[in-house]
C-alpha cells in the first residue's frame, strides 16, 4: 500500500514539473516581444556602420595633391593660355583667308582670256577717210577715221527725226575717230562700209542703212551701231575693252 502511494506522490511531482518547464519558454518569449515593441527601449547605445566610423568607409579618394596648382602660378598659366589661343587665333585666320583668296583667285578670268579682253590699235596706221574692222573677244568693231566733212555731216543731223535719238557728240570720244561694233542691231549681220543712202553702213541682209554716225536712218534696224568700251591711253593709240 505505501509503495503504491510512493509512485502516485512522485507521478504528481513529475507532471508538475513538466507543466512549468513547457511554460517557461512561452514566458520567455512572451518578454522578448515585449522587449520588442516596447516604446521604453533606449537607442542611444545604437551606432550606425555610415556614421563615419573609418572601419566602415568602402570609397577610396585618390590622393590629387601633386596636380594641385601651387598658390601664385596661376597668373603665369593664364598668359600661357591667352598666348596660345591668340596665335591659334591668328594662324587660323591667315589659313582661312589663304584658302577664301585662292578660290576667289581661281574664279577669274586667267591671263590669255584677260590678254584677249583688250586690243591695243595703232591708229597712225589708218588714214583719214578710211575703214578699218578689228577682231574683238570674237566680233567685229569698226574704227573709222573721219574727215572734217564727214564729222560736220553727223553733226548736223536733226536727231528728233531719228529712230535712235542720240547725237554725234555722245557716239565718240574723239570727233576724228568713230569706234563701233560692226553687228547690225536687227538679227546680227555684219554691215558693208562705205555704203547705203546715208554715205555710212548698210546691212544687205535686210537693207538697213546707218549714217556716218553709225545711227540707223532707214531699214528694219530697230537701233544705232553699238559702242564699246574703249580710250585712248595715248596718242595715236586705241585699247578697245
Ligand atoms: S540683219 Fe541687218 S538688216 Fe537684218
Amino acid at each position: 500500500m505505501n509503495c503504491v502511494r510512493t509512485s502516485a506522490i512522485r507521478a504528481a511531482a513529475t507532471s508538475r514539473f513538466a507543466t512549468a518547464a513547457a511554460a517557461a519558454p512561452r514566458t520567455a518569449a512572451a518578454a522578448s516581444m515585449q522587449v520588442r515593441h516596447g516604446s521604453s527601449i533606449d537607442t542611444s547605445e545604437y551606432q550606425s556602420p555610415f556614421l563615419g566610423a573609418t572601419a566602415y568607409r568602402t570609397t577610396k579618394i585618390p590622393d590629387f595633391s601633386k596636380y594641385r596648382v601651387p598658390a601664385g602660378t596661376a597668373r603665369k598659366n593664364q598668359v600661357f593660355s591667352y598666348f596660345m589661343v591668340g596665335t591659334m587665333g591668328a594662324l587660323s585666320a591667315a589659313g582661312a583667308k589663304a584658302t577664301v583668296q585662292d578660290f576667289l583667285v581661281s574664279l577669274s578670268a586667267s591671263a590669255d582670256v584677260l590678254a584677249m579682253a583688250k586690243v591695243e590699235v595703232d591708229l597712225s596706221s589708218i588714214p583719214e577717210g578710211k575703214n578699218v574692222i578689228i577682231k574683238w573677244r570674237g566680233k567685229p568693231v569698226f574704227i573709222r577715221h573721219r574727215t572734217p566733212d564727214e564729222i560736220m555731216e553727223a553733226n548736223k543731223v536733226d536727231i528728233s527725226k531719228l529712230r535712235d535719238p542720240q547725237p554725234d557728240a555722245e557716239r565718240v570720244k574723239k570727233p576724228e575717230w568713230l569706234v563701233m561694233l560692226g553687228i547690225c542691231t536687227h538679227l546680227g549681220c555684219v554691215p558693208i562700209g562705205e555704203a547705203g543712202d546715208y554715205g555710212g553702213w548698210f546691212c544687205p541682209c535686210h537693207g538697213s542703212h546707218y549714217d556716218i554716225s553709225g545711227r540707223i536712218r532707214k531699214g528694219p534696224a530697230p537701233l544705232n551701231l553699238e559702242i564699246p568700251e574703249y580710250e585712248f591711253p595715248e596718242e595715236g593709240k586705241l585699247v578697245i575693252g
